[in-house]
């Protein structure tokens, strides 16, 4: 995997956090190093395309856990300031690499900013939680919800909303299943935990996708496998 030569994060930025973090921080890095990224869509997300409303064309718009998502690219096409954070640097240089974009690097702390030269696309690599600078008027979450353990949404909910301006619009695209059938990632967030968290959000659209699923659903013998989208409630129509 290209951009891994002594550049990868070796975790030493996660000293101070839960052991079980450490862990899942590394597991995700071995993903990563090996190719093991059977989440990543090739054209990027049909569903961001669908319901994404019409919000100024400058907004400042989170990805947190944002891989090499193409979705970046078709948010900051809609004029928008896309943020990614994404811990691995291999997913962040594959991005740019892929689709051919120059950037310029700088570091601010354990964090490593890549600023695309030709489009208003910033990706940060490194631990989500030690990304700070808030003030977004917009989220975008697929992938990232769904990629914690329970004991970790708590946490990455309430980094969330400290990055978040009250009025933000939110966007986010989640799965629902039986986990005492099939261990995560993706984890099951069940509806009553969105509402939980996110009383405002409404969902837009649910659909049963196992036939598109990982292999482990169906060999469990599972019919279901809800994905959904969650929109802020006040949000205009598309
Ligand atoms: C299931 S993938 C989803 C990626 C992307 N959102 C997408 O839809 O393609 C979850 C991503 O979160 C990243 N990740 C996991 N823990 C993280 C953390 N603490 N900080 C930043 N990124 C993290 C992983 O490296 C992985 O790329």
């Amino acid at each position: 995997m290209p951009g891994s030569a002594g550049y990868e994060h070796s975790g030493e930025h996660l000293n101070d956090v839960p052991i079980g973090e450490i862990y899942m921080g590394e597991d995700w890095l071995a993903r990563w190093r090996e190719g093991r990224i059977g989440w990543h869509e090739a054209s990027g997300s049909d569903l961001l395309r669908r319901y994404w409303p019409n919000i100024d064309a400058g907004s400042r718009v989170l990805v947190p856990l944002c891989g090499k998502s193409l979705d970046l690219l078709w948010l900051a096409e809609q004029g928008h300031s896309v943020t990614g954070i994404e811990l691995s640097e291999i997913a962040i240089v594959t991005f740019f690499r892929e689709l051919e974009l120059e950037h310029q690097t700088r570091t601010v702390g354990q964090l490593q900013y890549f600023r695309c030269t030709s489009l208003d696309i910033t990706l940060v690599s490194g631990d989500y939680f030690e990304y700070q600078d808030g003030g977004f008027d917009a989220l975008y979450d697929r992938g990232s919800l769904v990629a914690l353990p329970p004991d970790m949404r708590q946490k990455y909910v309430a980094h969330t909303k400290s990055l978040l301006k009250n009025s933000a619009l939110q966007l986010l695209i989640t799965l629902e299943y039986d986990q005492a059938s099939v261990s995560g990632p993706p984890f099951a967030v069940q509806a009553e935990e969105i509402f939980s968290y996110w009383p405002d959000l409404r969902r837009c659209s649910q659909q049963n996708v196992i036939n598109e699923s990982p292999p482990k659903f169906r060999q469990a013998g599972m019919r279901e496998l809800i994905e959904s989208v969650w929109l802020t409630n006040t949000t205009p129509d598309r």
